[in-house]
């Protein structure tokens, strides 16, 4: 499962026997938007709020970053070149690939990881970290997987460290994959404060999207 910017022998897939129906079709769907080409999200340019927490004034001083749901890595690559110790997850096999060829032109060396994060302990991946970084991931993780992935961040947190994520609230305009509830539910502050705990919300940000998306930065306690 492990590729450090290193061509990478097929894997087989998390074995789909211990994916229920609602994360087979959340995998059937993503596995989809992947094998045609380019996913409509995958924009190559790394969000300013992010570039804020790494860059501007107060930044995180570089330490160790897990990013969840990395896709083809741009963010990654982002954080390596910006002086951080960065493993990055994602559950699409295609997705990774293209990562590790993204940080192997950069000359970024990022450790990413074929795997589900809302079963990190099946991954090589102990931590502990300083930075979390979820860039539209969570809010499509279906709803009973979610406190699995919040007890994965939660363990792997080093005293202080801070989760920065941004995610779809609810879906004003219905589900456009009903069998995926979870992406009519979005991601919410009150639901973060609930499956969080031992962490503070510090922030919600509203982002610039046409429908309601959410930057949220949560720090966890000392
Ligand atoms: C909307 S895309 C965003 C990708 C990337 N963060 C970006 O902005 O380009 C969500 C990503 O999360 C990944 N993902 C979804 N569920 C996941 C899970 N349980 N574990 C790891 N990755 C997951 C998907 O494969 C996809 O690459």
């Amino acid at each position: 499962m492990d590729q450090s910017n290193a061509a990478r022998k097929p894997e087989p897939d998390l074995a789909s026997t211990k994916r229920d129906p609602e994360e087979e079709s959340v995998h059937r769907a993503l596995e989809g938007f992947y094998r045609t080409g380019k996913p409509p999200w995958d924009t190559g340019v790394t969000p300013p709020e992010l570039v804020a927490l790494v860059e501007g004034r107060g930044a995180l001083p570089p330490g160790r970053a897990l990013e969840l749901g990395c896709g083809t890595g741009t963010n990654a690559v982002y954080l390596a070149r910006h002086g951080w110790e960065v493993t990055a997850v994602d559950l699409i096999g295609r997705a990774v690939d293209q990562a590790g060829k993204k940080a192997a032109a950069a000359g970024a060396a990022v450790r990413f990881l074929h795997g589900d994060a809302t079963r990190l302990d099946e991954l090589d991946v102990p931590g502990p970290f300083d930075l979390f970084f979820d860039l539209s991931c969570y809010c499509g993780i279906p709803l009973h997987r979610r406190d699995a992935y919040a007890a994965g961040l939660t363990h792997r947190a080093d005293p202080g460290a801070r989760l920065l994520m941004f995610g779809y609230g609810p879906e004003p305009l219905g589900n456009p994959i009903p069998k995926i509830t979870s992406w009519a539910a979005g991601v919410t502050a009150d639901e973060l404060r609930a499956r969080f705990p031992g962490w503070e919300l510090l922030d919600v940000t509203p982002g610039t999207n046409p429908v309601p998306t959410f930057w949220f930065t949560l720090r966890r306690n000392a």
